[in-house]
C-alpha cells in the first residue's frame, strides 16, 4: 500500500502496482512535450492571425489554431487523466476521500476550462481566416469532439448534484458511484479517441498543404504521439481493472447463485 493510503480505500479497490502509476505519469509528460514540439514545428502559437497578403487581406490563422492541440492535450491527458487517478493514486499526498474528491473536482474544472479555451482557439482560427472563413464543425473529429464535450458536461453536472449540492442520500450516492465511474472512464477514453482522430486530421492537412517528406519529424512525431496515447490509456485504466476477487464473485453469482464464500474452495481455473 502507498504510504498514507487508508485501509478503507485499499479494501474498496486493490491498488495497481506503483510502477504502473509511474508509467502513466511518464506518458503524460512525454505526450505533452511531444505535442508541444510538434506545435513548434508547425509554427508555434499566436493570439491573432498573421497577415500574409495586404492587397487581398489574406491571413494565416495556424498560430491561433495551434493553441487547440496544446490545450486539448493539457485538458485530457494532464487534467482529466490526473482526475481519473485522483481516488486511486493522487499526485498530491491526500490521505482521505474528501480531500481526494476535492482534488478530483479541481482537476476536472481545470480540464474543462482548458478544453473551453482549446475549442475557442479552433473556432477562432476558422472564423478569422481570410479571404474566406473556414466552416465550423464539418469533420468526424469535430463531431466526436462535440459528443465528448456533452459527455464531460453531463458527468460534471451529475457529479456536482450527487456529491456537492444538494448531495444525494448515501444509498443513492453508492448506487450512482459505479455508474459515474464507468461513464467517467468512457468519457475519458472518448476524449483520447477524439485526440487520435484530430492528430490524424491535422497530419493529413500538413501532408497535403506543406508537402513534407513522409519521414520528416513533423510527420513522424504524430505517429509517435498516437502510440503513446494508447499506452497511456492502458496504464491509466490498469488502475481501474476489477480485482480477481470481484470478477470471480460476479462469475459465480451469474452461474449458480453461489456467493463469495465458496470462491476460495472452488477457484475459477479449476472449473
Ligand atoms: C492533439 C489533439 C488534437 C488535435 C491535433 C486536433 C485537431 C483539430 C483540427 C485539425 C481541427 C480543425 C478541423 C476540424 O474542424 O475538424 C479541430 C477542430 C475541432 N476539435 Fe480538435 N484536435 C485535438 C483534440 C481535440 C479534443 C480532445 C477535442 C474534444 C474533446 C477536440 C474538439 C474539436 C472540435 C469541437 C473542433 C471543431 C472546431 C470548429 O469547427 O471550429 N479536439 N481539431
Ligand atoms: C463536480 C463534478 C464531480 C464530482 C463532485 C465528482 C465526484 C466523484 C466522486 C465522489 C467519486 C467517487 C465515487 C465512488 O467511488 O463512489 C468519483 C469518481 C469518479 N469520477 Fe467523478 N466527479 C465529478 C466529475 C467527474 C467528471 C467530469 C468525470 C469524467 C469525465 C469523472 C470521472 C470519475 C471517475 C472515472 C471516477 C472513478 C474514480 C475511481 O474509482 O478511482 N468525474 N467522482
Amino acid at each position: 500500500m502507498v504510504p498514507g493510503e487508508s485501509p478503507l480505500l485499499k479494501s474498496i479497490s486493490p491498488p495497481a502496482p506503483i510502477a504502473v502509476t509511474y508509467v502513466a505519469r511518464a506518458f503524460q509528460i512525454i505526450i505533452f512535450v511531444a505535442v508541444l514540439v510538434w506545435v513548434l514545428l508547425l509554427g508555434g502559437v499566436r493570439f491573432s492571425p498573421k497577415e500574409t497578403d495586404p492587397t487581398t487581406g489574406a491571413n494565416d490563422t495556424s498560430g491561433v489554431f495551434n493553441w487547440h492541440p496544446l490545450l486539448m492535450t493539457f485538458s485530457f491527458i494532464v487534467g482529466m487523466g490526473e482526475a481519473v487517478l485522483a481516488f486511486k493514486r493522487p499526485l498530491l499526498p491526500l490521505p482521505d476521500r474528501p480531500a481526494r474528491k476535492a482534488w478530483h473536482v479541481v482537476l476536472h474544472t481545470t480540464a474543462i476550462l482548458s478544453g473551453a479555451f482549446g475549442i475557442t482557439a479552433a473556432i477562432k482560427s476558422h472564423t478569422l481566416k481570410r479571404p474566406d472563413a473556414i466552416p465550423n464543425f464539418y469533420s468526424v473529429h469535430s463531431w466526436l469532439g462535440l459528443l465528448v464535450i456533452c459527455l464531460v458536461l453531463t458527468q460534471f453536472s451529475l457529479g456536482f448534484l450527487a456529491y456537492i449540492a444538494p448531495k444525494w442520500s448515501q444509498p443513492n450516492k453508492e448506487a450512482f458511484g459505479a455508474v459515474h465511474a464507468y461513464l467517467g472512464l468512457s468519457t475519458f477514453l472518448g476524449g483520447l479517441a477524439t485526440m487520435l482522430v484530430g492528430i490524424q486530421e491535422k497530419t493529413t492537412f500538413v501532408q497535403a498543404f506543406a508537402k513534407p517528406e513522409v519521414s520528416a519529424a513533423v510527420m513522424r512525431l504524430p505517429a509517435f504521439i498516437g502510440l503513446c496515447i494508447v499506452l497511456y490509456a492502458v496504464a491509466v485504466l490498469f488502475h481501474h481493472a476489477p480485482s480477481a476477487q470481484s470478477r470471480n464473485q460476479e462469475l459465480y453469482i451469474g452461474s449458480d447463485g453461489v456467493h463469495g464464500l465458496e470462491i476460495e474452495e472452488q477457484p475459477l481455473h479449476r472449473r
